[in-house]
């Protein structure tokens, strides 16, 4: 049961309005408080007055009305959401929010919101493959909505395509499954990020493209849920997450000492550094000269040690979350990971596709655990991190459950 979550259901003029009326009555039913605001064109498909009846709050339309504004003014009803969601989100309404435009209460609410945004579209389907509308959910993407659906179906217009707004309840379990309030509370994670430099000579190394920023937001999700983060970094120009113990490291090997020395007082296990799997096998001493003979140079590389792998090992290990980043076959690989380091839980990347992977500000997950998965769209890399956290924390609850059942 969501504890009083502040949702706010923004329906444009389609005739999917109508199942928007039921995602009221599943999100009352969870324990939110919903607010309708709707455009004049929703108001042809559905009356205000069923919002009003099935939310219990009367329905804000008007962007220059003073009753309105005067009842809740759409600066405060921005504020108070913990989440908007557009539902149905026309073709126009798509338009509108990724050019910034602000010319009615719900364009004008999109550009106040601080809080998630979730997009449901819904249009004929020829008008959803139009270049144009898909340029405008990419733009939305990239600056961190969440776009739901569409289905592919039947159409209200008698054409069969992608084009139907997502099912009411599946909406609804997206928006609560969003991190409540310190899901982890009492725990303690342990978190890997940034890349490790592996040494050649005392001027030179070998890392990766690696920023830390994954590891970082993951970091401060978990600060955010209650839990106790403390953070073993390679080499980042990030800002050290407020409350977090840091522990600052350069090679894999001292990765692997600082986290081995961590795990068994921690809870969670959240590996997303980018470790060298290899590293020179000799680090010269002095700076490697240049030969005139030499055109090729061979460098003689050694495994690292598999940090995750070794974690998964421990006795009493915490909870482990590895990630995978791969440029091809990710969720053959990633479920190999899985099985082979014997994790909990990985999440999968793209590296060097649609802005996402390494530094990058987005970023968008495949999450695999033995009995399922699910995806995680691309958005900013603190809200996914905030939903990965979500998840972890959904899935502990859930095997805790099998246990005690058992
Ligand atoms: O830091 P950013 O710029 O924000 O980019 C984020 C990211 C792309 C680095 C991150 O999302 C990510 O995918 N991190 C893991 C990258 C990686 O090394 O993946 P891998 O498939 O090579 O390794 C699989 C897992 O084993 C990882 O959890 C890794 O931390 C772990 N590993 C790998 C080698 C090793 N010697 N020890 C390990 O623990």
């Amino acid at each position: 049961m969501t504890i009083n979550k502040h949702i706010l259901l923004a329906v444009s003029g389609g005739i999917a309005a109508y199942k928007s009326a039921e995602l009221v009555r599943l999100l009352r039913k969870q324990g939110a408080t919903v607010r309708v605001v709707m455009t004049r064109s929703a108001m042809q498909f559905v009356s205000p007055l069923t919002f009003q009846a099935l939310s219990g709050h009367p329905v804000h339309s008007e962007l220059l009305d003073a009753d309105e504004e005067n009842s809740m003014g759409h600066i405060n009803l921005a504020r108070w959401a913990d989440a908007l969601i557009i539902a149905p989100a026309t073709a126009n309404t798509l338009a509108k929010c990724s050019h910034g435009l602000a010319d009615d209460l719900l364009s004008t609410l999109y550009l106040a919101a601080t809080c998630p945004v979730y997009i449901a579209p819904a249009m004929n389907q020829a008008m959803w493959h139009k270049p144009v509308t898909q340029e405008n959910i990419q733009k939305l993407k990239n600056h961190g909505v969440i776009v739901i659906g569409p289905e592919q179906g039947d159409q209200a217009c008698g054409e069969t395509g992608f084009g139907r707004m997502s099912e009411p309840a599946e909406i609804c379990d997206r928006l609560m499954a969003e991190p409540t309030a310190q899901c982890l509370s009492g725990f303690k994670v342990l978190i890997s990020a940034g890349p490790t430099r592996e040494p050649l000579d005392p001027v030179r190394y070998i890392t990766n493209r690696s920023s830390g920023k994954m590891g970082y937001a993951l970091a401060k999700a978990a600060l955010k849920a209650g839990a106790k983060v403390t953070l073993v970094s390679g080499p980042v120009s990030l800002a050290a997450p407020a409350g977090a113990d840091v522990i600052n490291v350069e090679t894999a090997a001292q990765m692997h000492v600082a986290v081995i020395a961590k795990a068994p007082e921690h809870d969670i296990y959240i590996g997303a550094a980018a470790v060298a799997d290899y590293s020179p096998a000799l680090m010269e001493n002095e700076k490697i000269k240049k030969q005139d003979s030499q055109t090729t140079l061979t460098l003689a590389l050694q495994k690292t040690r598999d940090i995750l792998a070794e974690v998964a090992q421990l006795p009493n290990r915490p909870f482990t979350v590895g990630f995978a980043a791969e440029t091809h076959d990710l969720e053959q690989y990633a479920l190999d990971k899985l099985a082979r380091k014997n994790l909990d839980m990985i999440a999968a990347n793209w590296v060097g596709r649609d802005q996402g992977g390494f530094d990058s500000e987005q970023n968008a997950l495949q999450v695999f655990w033995k009995e399922g998965q699910r995806t995680l769209e691309m958005t900013d890399k603190n809200r996914l991190a905030e939903q990965l956290i979500s998840l972890i924390s959904e899935r502990m609850e859930h095997e805790r459950h099998n246990k005690n059942t058992a």
